[in-house]
């Protein structure tokens, strides 16, 4: 199969027919590109699965480009969605509600739950709004690797294996978004990312609680995401690092609070949200055996991002 690239966005209506059809369309978010298929057609549900490689146990987020379709997805709809979804969507946020009996239970992985999202990169809207179904989409790569945050990055994992994926540039946020439940008596974050517990907690006028990493909630949590080949090595004190620096001779790259520190050393780049999984990808292509991140304390209150580190050096 020959992957088309869809670059401009005249020609996204090939793409949203394809999608409504049962076909498998890659597009850009803000956050990271997804893989879409058709929430309604169990074989594109699977072909999602199978072409990521996927374990089956492992629930998708279903995108939307209208709010009222969250009728025909979800069922008990408690008030708090709609406030949320008039504050943050289109938006990194999804929303955990009841999954409505129509919808396919494999696409949340048997559960009774289903996950939502309007994104707002405008290609994806548009998309989902053409082919004027809900889009189950999990992030674009194989299952294991770091999101694709470009198109190279898409094509690298899923040329040849999809017949379309849309051209949308560089993602701005560069990580996935945050999953809010609303199931249960409290809210709670399954998976931190670019919006706060703080920003939610203002608009909804309640606590949020914040699932921690020894009680998996959320069960793609539970696999090694966003793993480079490369070893990531993390440093918060600059002697060491320049120890390091100084003694090692394998090849590498930093990223880092303080990038023009070390930038005669040694590539070195801005360690943020937008560049993490951006540079995992460059390292493994520019064949690096290490990655170093340096950061300050500061980093952690950045959740998502250090989420995302953190789950990145588990141990493999
Ligand atoms: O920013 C994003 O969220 C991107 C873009 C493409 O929208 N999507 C994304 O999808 O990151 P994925 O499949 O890579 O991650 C989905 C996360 C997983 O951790 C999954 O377990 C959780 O959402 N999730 C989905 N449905 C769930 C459910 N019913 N219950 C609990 N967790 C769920
Ligand atoms: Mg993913």
């Amino acid at each position: 199969m020959n992957t088309v690239q869809i670059f401009h966005p005249s020609e996204l209506s090939i793409a949203a027919q394809a999608l409504k059809k049962g076909e498998l369309v890659a597009f850009p978010t803000e956050t990271v590109y997804g893989l879409g298929g058709n929430v309604f057609i169990p074989e594109a549900i699977q072909k999602i699965f199978r072409v990521k490689q996927r374990p089956l146990d492992n629930p998708l987020i279903v995108h939307l480009a209208h709010i009222s379709w969250v009728e025909e997805l979800a069922s008990s709809i408690p008030d708090e969605f709609y406030l949320l979804a008039k504050n943050f969507f289109p938006g990194p946020l999804t929303i955990l509600l009841k999954r409505h009996p129509r919808v396919p239970a494999m696409v949340s992985a048997g559960l009774p739950t289903i996950a939502l999202r309007m994104p707002s990169h405008p290609y994806a809207l548009h998309l989902i709004a053409q082919a004027e179904v809900p889009v189950a989409a999990p992030s674009a790569n194989l299952s294991g690797k770091p999101s694709p945050t470009t198109l190279e990055d898409v094509l690298e994992d899923l040329e040849g294996k999809i017949p379309y994926v849309v051209d949308g540039g560089r993602c701005d946020f560069g990580i996935e978004s945050t999953v809010l439940s609303l199931i249960g008596k409290k809210p709670q974050i399954l998976r931190p990312g670019v919006i706060q517990k703080e920003t939610l907690e203002e608009v909804i006028k309640k606590p949020i609680s914040l699932a921690t990493t020894k009680k998996i909630l959320a069960p793609g949590m539970k696999y090694i995401h966003y793993s480079p080949r490369a070893c990531i090595r993390l440093f918060s004190d600059l002697e060491e690092l320049q120890q390091y620096v100084n003694s090692s001779q394998k090849k590498k790259i930093l990223l880092s609070c303080k990038p023009a520190l070390f930038a005669d050393q040694l590539p070195s780049f801005e360690l943020s949200a937008k560049n993490l999984y951006f540079y995992y990808r460059q390292a493994d292509r520019w064949e690096c055996e290490e990655i170093l991140i340096f950061f300050d304390e500061s980093i952690k209150k950045e959740i998502g991002l250090w989420n995302r580190i953190v789950t990145s050096c588990a141990e493999k």
